[in-house]
């Protein structure tokens, strides 16, 4: 016989989402390791992983102070997962937790075969949204298709700090524990959907800006021109013909708050993963943040080749040097 029909919904696993919220996505990583990985299981990392001395690493970090092991999966010049190097990552057969970051709000095109080669591997998929609060909450698969997600709030938003870690059933939960009880009513205390759009717009404006200075300009290249469904945390570009550390330097001392995302990896990266180190050489990320005025992006774009100008003929300055300049 079927069931009666309640007069409000009183089965609580349905839909069930368990969220948890911490000081900071690194704080959420480090509980979601030491309940979910197995003892002597790997973790399985992009390659495209940054360091910085005021910062460390955001997602290396509760790597590193689990004490786990960590393999590194190539990736395309666009950030995209290189499937065939994660293929035969995952065929190692001792990864437990495979981690995919969806670099500056981005989901990979790609990301259904990223989902079945987990399935086909067995491995616990964390899907790293520290740049992708906004486009989880929207219509794309951003934030639908791991075991985990994992969200870096005060990345997203004016917040001191904030991370929370949600799992896709309660069957995935263990003694995973909130440490930051008020963090709910800080995120709620928003219009994401405002906030969304205005990113989306200032995004739109400054690549379409961008766009139009590279039909004469070879001296960088767009990374991506589209967003599809998602909401971007900064808009990168990659420095190909200038200085890209002359160019940041010149953009900040004139007003826009770029930043370069990730600019040195961390050490820990073993040797090869040439595209990887190519595209921290050169990348800079605009901003679109909420706080940016959408009239001002022309302006920024001009800044921008004046920048370039600048950095052509500029000479290079040591590595050594831009870990700090960059912080
Ligand atoms: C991709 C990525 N994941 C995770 C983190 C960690 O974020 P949080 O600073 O909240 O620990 C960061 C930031 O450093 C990040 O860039």
């Amino acid at each position: 016989m079927q069931r009666d029909i309640t007069k409000k919904a009183l089965e609580r696993s349905t839909y069930e989402r368990p969220a948890f919220f911490y000081s900071s996505a690194r704080e959420g990583m480090l509980d979601l390791l030491r309940n979910v990985l197995q003892p002597g299981r790997a973790v399985a990392l992009p390659a495209f992983i940054g360091w910085s001395p005021n910062e460390g690493s955001g997602v290396f970090d509760p790597v590193e102070e689990s004490g786990v092991g960590r393999r590194f999966y190539d990736l395309n010049s666009d950030l995209t997962v290189d499937l065939a190097s994660l293929g035969q990552t995952l065929a190692a057969g001792d990864v437990g937790v495979l981690v995919v970051i969806h670099y500056f709000g981005r989901t990979d095109p790609a990301w259904q075969e990223v989902r079945r080669l987990a399935s086909e591997h067995d491995v616990f998929l964390v899907e790293d949204l520290a740049h992708g609060w906004f486009s989880a909450l929207g219509r794309g698969a951003s934030g639908t298709y791991g075991e985990a997600q994992l969200y870096s709030l005060h990345k997203m938003l004016p917040l001191a700090d904030g991370g929370m870690v949600t799992y896709r059933s309660p069957g995935l939960v263990s003694g995973q524990a909130s440490t930051e009880h008020a963090l709910p009513g800080r995120m709620l205390s928003y219009d994401t959907e405002a906030i969304s759009a205005h990113r989306r717009l200032v995004f739109e404006r400054t690549g379409t800006a961008l766009a139009e200075l590279a039909r004469d300009d070879d001296r960088f290249a767009l990374m991506w021109p589209d967003m599809g469904d998602d909401v971007p945390q900064t808009l990168p570009v990659r420095i190909t013909g200038a200085d890209r550390d002359h160019v940041y330097r010149y953009m900040n001392e004139h007003g826009v708050g770029m930043v370069s995302l990730y600019h040195t990896l961390i050490p820990q990266l073993p040797a090869g993963f040439d595209e990887v180190r190519s595209i921290s050489r050169q990348i800079i990320n605009f901003p679109v943040h909420q706080d940016v005025d959408p009239d001002r992006v022309d302006g920024i774009v001009a800044l921008f080749r004046e920048a370039l100008d600048a950095a052509t003929t500029a000479s290079s300055p040591s590595s050594d040097a831009t870990a700090e300049r960059h912080a």
